[in-house]
This record gives structure tokens, sequence and C-alpha cells, in this order.
């Protein structure tokens, strides 16, 4: 709990802005709560629909079932170009990017996004893809991916898009769950120090054991010469020299789906998480509108990387809708140096800044030297999502980067929830650092305990939603009964956000994090499962257990607890074995930070592992291992505790 006095909007931002009286906020959330229907119907008039809705929602939970503005059709690549271009906005600003190389940047107008974006649909349509294919995106942040999103959406393709730091393995698992029919790349990557990036060698070692796949479209980022395979690859800026500038929209039902994006869980393989069409353009851009404040002009960059929800939410979609001007970064915080997400700051005059407790402190712990050489006093507004900020972190973010004159919004929402749910209005809600405070509207949070009994007041338990909402996920793709389980089967009624939380006397939330074996790495999210498994099938090794540790710049670290088959000795080169495997079958970002060899496991007598005494080992907490006895062998505890890392 935070020790503070709450932080108060500052009197001349509340003043412009959209929501700045309490009595506002609670007449639009009441109204939200009991009569979603006239509230959401309002709310949806702000997108351009070529058929209006029947109905505004329909949902039960106990089925997964969950529709919103039933019968209505709208294009959300229409929404977020068209209609700004034919209001006659088409020369503002819509796309800023700059690039790895702080000398490169690049901007593209309303009109300009436009014709890329229906050129590259020709492109898709002219190479096979049709309303309903699925379409991989495997990039890294080149305007050329917002482009491809947009250009699906167009035609009503279903983009799929993998994380550039997945490795061809992971790539391949995703590709095939969703059947892709295309894939769009590039070349190679500049990330940082990193300058080749082997995106498309990684699509063609996936592709090789890809059967869905027809076409690989590569855009050229580096000029690297690459395999093109005859009849199957092609080259972005041939196709687009030669496609035709106008493509019209595909009239899209609400409740088509928009998008796959794939996220980890606690068991089994990675899920393709479903986002459809109406909700979903209705939520997003309601909420950057509201949370961060945007008005017209306003210069709004998000850091995360598009092949998180982040991006597509809140650099793409939400933005674009609301004819922002929205950033994009190709490089990371600290290329060339400590300096660099200042300078961007400083040189874009950017006005709101959306990034993860991870960067901050990462930044943080180089000093206030490097903010202090650069003019941030374009700044009007932070941002914070991913995990709890911790509040020396907040604070340091408050003074060194915000001057004290912007309000933070700490946003909690999930890749499931499309949008963010629980935040601060920036114009009207007291901050405390740490919590993500109240609910947005048209979002029901109760706090449970273990049998599911709503808990009143100021309470601890796990994190629920009783209501459903626009950019609720639709289903696991190609898996609806593990949609089901995973949300909804636990607490039937609710659903279940996997995080447990903390309500406080003021209504306020504090997340506690996750309450499954799901990690959260430098705000990436990690299946335990998936780790072990990739462990697991490094020569030699017999079993793994994975569990986090608090690390300092990760917020998470991944733990690894590894026996060894018999007979075999770990040493060195077993360590650069796993971590190879790992990063081959997942990614780098899926590393071990640390590794202890350790003859047995701790399993219960039935044979599960007891993760508990493993976290506690891996925390440091060795005196809260609780107890015990009901371990198969309690004597493996000593080794374990002897041998921590
Ligand atoms: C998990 C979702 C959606 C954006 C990025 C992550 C944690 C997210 C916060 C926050 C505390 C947070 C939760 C959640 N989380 N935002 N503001 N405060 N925890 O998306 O990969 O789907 O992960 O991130 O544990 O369940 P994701």
């Amino acid at each position: 709990m935070s020790s503070v006095a709450p932080f108060k909007p500052a009197a001349n931002f509340a003043k412009k802005a959209h929501i700045n009286t309490q009595a506002e906020y609670q007449k639009l959330y009441e109204s939200s709560i009991n009569e979603p229907e006239n509230f959401w119907a309002e709310m949806a008039e702000e997108l351009h629909w070529f058929k209006k809705w029947d109905k505004v929602v329909e949902y039960d939970f106990r089925k997964g079932e969950i529709k919103w503005f039933i019968g209505g059709k709208l294009n959300v690549s229409y929404n977020c170009l068209d209609r700004h271009v034919l209001a006659g906005n088409g020369n503002k600003t819509a796309l800023l990017w700059e690039g790895n190389d702080p000398a490169e940047s690049k901007s593209y107008s309303y009109s300009e996004l436009l014709s890329e974006v229906q050129k590259c649909a020709n492109v898709l349509k002219s190479n096979g893809i049709k309303k309903g294919d699925r379409v991989c995106i495997y990039m890294q942040m080149i305007p050329e991916l917002a482009i491809a999103m947009l250009a699906c959406t167009r035609i009503g393709a279903v983009h799929s898009i993998v994380f550039g730091a997945f490795s061809s393995d992971s790539l391949r698992d995703r590709i095939n769950d969703s059947a892709c029919k295309m894939l769009i790349t590039q070349d190679s990557g500049v990330r940082g120090v990193k300058q080749d990036i082997p995106m498309k060698v990684n699509a063609d070692t996936a592709a090789a054991e890809c059967p869905s796949i027809e076409k690989i479209l590569t855009v050229r980022r580096t000029g690297l010469e690459v395999n093109m395979k005859s009849g199957r690859d092609i080259y972005w800026h041939e196709e687009m020299d030669a496609a035709d500038a106008e493509c019209p929209v595909e009239e899209m039902d609400a409740e088509d789906p928009l998008y796959i994006l794939y996220t980890s869980g606690s068991t089994g393989k990675p899920k393709g998480v479903l986002h459809t069409t109406g909700g979903y353009l209705v939520y997003t851009s309601l909420t950057h509108k509201y949370v961060f404040d945007y008005h017209e002009g306003d210069i709004y960059w998000c850091t995360a990387d598009i092949g998180w929800v982040t991006g597509h939410s809140y650099i793409v979609y939400g933005p674009l809708a609301n004819r922002a001007i929205t950033m994009m970064y190709e490089g990371v915080p600290n290329y060339p140096d400590y300096g660099r997400f200042w300078k961007i700051v400083e040189k874009h005059k950017v006005n709101i800044l959306y990034t993860a407790p991870t960067a901050i402190r990462a930044l943080m712990k180089e000093g206030t030297s490097w903010p202090e050489k650069y003019d941030l006093s374009s700044l009007q507004l932070l941002g914070t999502v991913g995990e709890p900020i911790k509040e020396a972190d907040w604070t340091w973010y408050n003074e060194v980067i915000g001057k004290k004159r912007c309000p933070i919004v700490d946003t909690w929402w999930q890749t499931e929830t499309g949008g963010i749910l629980i935040t601060p209005l920036p114009g009207v809600t007291a901050t405390k650092p740490g919590s993500a405070t109240i609910p947005f509207f048209g979002v029901l949070p109760v706090i449970l305990d273990e049998q599911g009994n709503e808990l009143e007041g100021a309470a601890q338990g796990y994190l629920a939603i009783k209501a459903a909402w626009p950019s609720l996920m639709r289903t696991v793709y190609g898996d609806h009964d593990r949609f089901i389980q995973t949300y909804f089967a636990r607490f039937p009624g609710y659903y279940f956000t996997g995080d447990g939380a903390r309500r406080d006397e003021d209504g306020y939330y504090w997340i506690t994090g996750r309450v499954d074996d799901v990690l959260n790495i430098s705000g990436h999210r990690i299946g335990t499962a998936e780790v072990e498994g990739a462990i697991g099938r490094t020569d030699g090794v017999a079993e793994a257990a994975v569990v986090g540790f608090p690390h300092d710049i990760k917020g998470q670290g991944i733990y690894a607890f590894v026996t060894m088959m018999t007979g075999v000795d770990a040493d060195d080169t077993t360590i650069t074995a796993i971590e190879n495997t790992v990063r081959k079958l997942i990614g780098p970002h899926a590393k071990p930070d640390k590794i202890q060899f350790t003859p047995a496991l701790p399993k219960t007598r039935s044979g599960k592992i007891m993760r508990r005494i493993l976290r506690k080992i891996a925390e440091g907490n060795v005196d809260q291992l609780g107890d015990i006895s009901t371990l198969a062998d309690p004597g493996v505890v000593t080794n374990l505790v002897d041998q921590r890392q």
C-alpha cells in the first residue's frame, strides 16, 4: 500500500480534459453500467457504419458467447482512413515513424496512408487473399507493418501478427494453428545494435513446414540478399509498384473476425485470441480518446511493439480511428544510448507517452543525466502498462520525466480484453502510485474469494469481470471449449482474468500479479509450460520446472530447475545448450536468467511438482517454504536450498 497522498490532476490539465469533473465521470460510468445498450449505442455512433446494428449486445459467459452490435456493418480500414480523408483531413499526419538509426524518420498523412493501404490490399487480393483468409505478419516495427494490417482489414482478411523476436519454430506453430495462406515479412531487421535480424530466413525455415502458406510477401528493409522461391515469394516494392491505387472496402459484419493474436497461458500451446470488428474498434477508440485524453493534433507515442496487443490497440487501431498522430519506433530504448527515448520526445515534440515499467526501470538506472539533456516540455500525459509499477519508479517517471506536470495513467488490461479496463481518467482521477485505480466505462470488476463469492468493500482475491464489454475476445481460434475452460469455468458467470487484485477503501484496484503459471518478463507474457517444454528438449535433460523471481529490470526473471538424465553430468556446455534450445524453440526473450541443476524436483506423492516451494527458493525466501510434509521425498528440499543460484 502506498504511503503517499493521492495525486490530483493538475488544474490546467483538468481544465482542457474531455472529462474533468467527478460528477461527469460518475454519470457516464453509471449510465454505462445501468443502461449499457444506450451507452454503447451512443458511443458506437462515433464510428462510420454501413448499416447500424439491430441489437447492441447479447452474451452468455457460461457458453462463452459474446456478440456486440449485432447485424451492424462496418470496415476498420474505412473508419481509420477513408472517413478522415473524406471529411477533408487527408493532409493531416497519421503516422510518424522513427527508425532505429536516429537519422531516419518518415511521416505519412492520412491520404498517403490510405493510398498505401489500398495498394497493399490489391496486392493481397491479386495474390489470392479473400475475406476470411488468415494472413500471418512477421515483421519488425516498420511502417509496412501497419499498412499490411490495415490492408487486411480493408478486404476482410484476418491478420495474425507474430512478434519479430519469435523463433522460426514459434512462427511455424502459429501459422499452422490458424492455417495462414500468406506470410508477410521483411528481408532482415534492425533493432538496437542488431543490424541483421534474419526475418526472411526465419520465415523460410518456418514456411518449409507450413503447408497452408501459398505466398510470402517480403518488404525490402535492409537490402540484404534473401532467397526468393519462384512461384511463392514476391517483393513488396515490386507488387506495390504494379498495384492499383484504389481498392473498395469490404462491408464487414460487426462480429466478423478482425485478428488473431497468440498469447501464452498456464498450460498447453499458445492460444489464438480472436478479436472481432465492431466492438473492438468502438472500445479501443473510446479508451484511446478518454484514457490518453487525446485531442486533435496531439503527438501520441506508444512505445510497445505491434507484435503485442498494446501495439494493435494503441498504436494502430484506437489512435487511427480517432484521427490521431500516432508514432511508431523501430528501435530500443538504449540505442544508440540511454537518451534515445528522450531525444525522440524532443525531436517529435511528443505530448503523450505510453510505455512499460520495465522500460522506465531500465532508463532510470542510468540516472537523470540522460533525460536532463533533452527538452521534455512537450509532454502532457504519461502512461504505463504491462505490470504493476513500483512507487519509486512511478515517482521517477512523475518527477524526472513528467516534471510533476503530467498525470500518469497506469492502465490494466490483457491481450484477451482487447482494450484498457482499469485506469485513471487523467482529468478526474486522483492517482495512487502502483494502483491502476478505477474501472473504465462499462467495466464491472469484482474481487472473488476461493469459492467464487464476491467480496465487498476493501478486499483481496481473484480479479474477475462481471459483465461483457465490447472488446472482449470472442474465442480461442479453433478451440472454443478451451476458451470456456480458461476464462469462464473456474467462476461461472464471470470472465476470470488470471490476476489477483486488492481493492482499497476508496474502491481503487491494485493488481497483485498472475495467480496462474504465467510469467511476465519485461511485460511479455510467457507460459512456464512452454519454457519447461523447450528446456526438456535439450540433450541430456530429464525434466525442468520453471518459476519467476523478482528481477530489477525485467520485473520477473526466469528461474529454471533442471534435472539431468541418470549418468549425464551438467556443465557449462549444458547451460549453453539449454539457452540455445529455448532460443530456437521459442525466442531469445524466453531464455532463463538462472539455471539450477538438481538431482530431483520436489514432487507430491501423486507426482505433481510443488511450484510453491520452487518459487520461494527462487525468490530467496527459503525460510518461508511452508509445509513440505506432503512431498514424496522432503529430503530434496535441502539440496535445492543449498544449491540456490
Ligand atoms: C497481464 C496481461 C495488455 C497490455 C500488456 C500485457 C499484467 C498488464 C498491468 C498493469 C499490473 C498489469 C497482468 C495481466 N498487467 N497491465 N497496469 N498493472 N499488471 O498484455 O501480455 O496479455 O498480459 O499483464 O498480469 O494479466 P498481456
